[in-house]
């Protein structure tokens, strides 16, 4: 860069402008549009299967209660309070015990804020949702993470790995991206080896999705002090592009969240829309039957191409090719053909593939397309 009238290289910056943690991080790479696939590929219909959306849109009602709130864009949001003051009562807890944000990812980035000192840890697992991994690693503190056991986080192993530097532990049940669940029990065992200092996320996002199951723990009927529960309207409730979520935890930590959080977050329309979708169960019904039909449609299709899928829990599955050329040559070829899915490299699984539930029609594409790649399939990490 060239100072400005001196004609000579820019010296101004004598320490690092950026530090090296951000340095080596890479920008989060959204999965492609489907405007952008058309025109690269020169496609009529596309099926986007790479974010884990909604694939019927969201609630009307969500969409009308947000269009109501449009003539009032002139006013500042109430930062969430109406829709903490509704969830408070749906959950029989107080107001205090609730907070709202821009995406559960936006009360993630309060918490790394609020919560993380320097000499602090995170613990986690490998391949965690990338969300978490970018905003954790931003923070420049030590990012410690456990293999995986069988494509499940091994509670175990992460209990062993608390030390007195631990501060945050971040689990998503379901995770992403591997659909895996833990139980209550298995969640229980783990708590007892956790110190009361130590905040535990619990990131729900795909709870609605899993809560019918009935080995999946809502965390909301096992509360403890030091667990703040996510939850998301970005997935069933079809609202990603409205970014907004909330969370559950004890007083002092929403408290102390609150004077972290943007407080215009979240926006009027996005809450409007948030609060009109947690009305309609119709659309909450039909969305949880074409998942589970896409679920089981997915896992059987690509089982008969030999592959490996992991028993998901969630709105997508996730495979594991033989090696991360595979996986890159099946994600260009499937792109080629109008189905986008997302590749897990950034996550940190070079090898493995993730594709989210569609509308019928996108499923029997998307099996369609990955039999015509004729790309190698039987892999050797075949998933419990
Ligand atoms: C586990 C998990 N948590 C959080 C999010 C992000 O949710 P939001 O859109 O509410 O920020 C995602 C989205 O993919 C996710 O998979």
């Amino acid at each position: 860069m060239t100072a400005p009238g001196r004609g000579s290289t820019c010296t101004i910056v004598s320490v690092p402008l950026v530090p090296p943690y951000i340095e080596s991080l890479r920008p989060y790479e959204a999965g492609r549009t489907i405007e952008s696939v058309q025109r690269q590929y020169g496609l009529t219909r596309v099926a986007k299967l790479g974010s884990n959306e909604n694939p019927l849109g969201a609630s009307p009602k969500a969409i009308e209660a947000m269009a109501r709130t449009l003539s009032g864009l002139n006013y500042y949001p109430n930062g969430g309070l109406d829709l903490r003051e509704i969830l408070a009562r749906e959950y029989d807890l107080k107001v205090e015990n609730v907070i709202a944000g821009s995406g559960s990812e936006g009360i993630m980035s309060n918490i790394i804020r609020a919560f993380l000192c320097d000499e602090d840890e995170v613990l986690t697992t490998e391949a965690a949702f990338i969300g978490f991994q970018v905003l954790a690693k931003s923070r420049g503190v030590t990012y410690r993470t456990v293999p995986y056991a069988d494509w499940h986080y091994d509670l175990p192993a992460l209990a062993a790995q608390i030390n007195s530097h631990t501060k945050i532990i971040y689990l998503a049940n379901p995770n992403n991206p591997t659909g895996a669940i833990f139980t209550r029990h298995q969640f229980e065992e783990f708590y007892k080896h956790v110190p009361e200092r130590v905040l535990i996320i619990l990131d729900e996002a795909y709870f609605e999705y899993a809560k019918d199951n009935p080995r999946y723990p809502d965390s909301m009927h096992y509360r403890h002090d030091n667990v703040i529960t996510l939850r998301t309207f970005s997935k069933i409730y079809g609202l990603a592009g409205a970014r907004i979520g909330y969370g559950f935890a004890h007083e002092e930590l929403i408290r102390n969240l609150l004077k972290v959080k943007l407080p215009f977050e979240p926006s009027t329309p996005a809450q409007a829309a948030g609060i009109a979708a947690l009305g309609d169960k119709e659309f909450l019904h039909r969305s949880l039957e074409l998942n589970a039909r896409g679920l089981k449609y997915l896992t059987e299709g690509l089982q008969s191409l030999g592959l490996p899928v992991v028993p998901s829990q969630a709105n997508f599955v996730m495979t594991v090719l033989p090696t991360e050329g595979d996986a890159a040559r099946v994600f260009e070829s499937l792109l080629a053909q109008g189905v986008v899915v997302r590749p897990l490299r950034a996550f940190g699984l070079p090898n493995c593939i993730r594709v989210s539930t569609g509308t019928d029609e996108d499923n029997r594409l998307c099996v369609e397309a990955w039999r015509k790649s004729n790309v190698a399939s039987v892999g050797a990490n075949q998933p419990g």
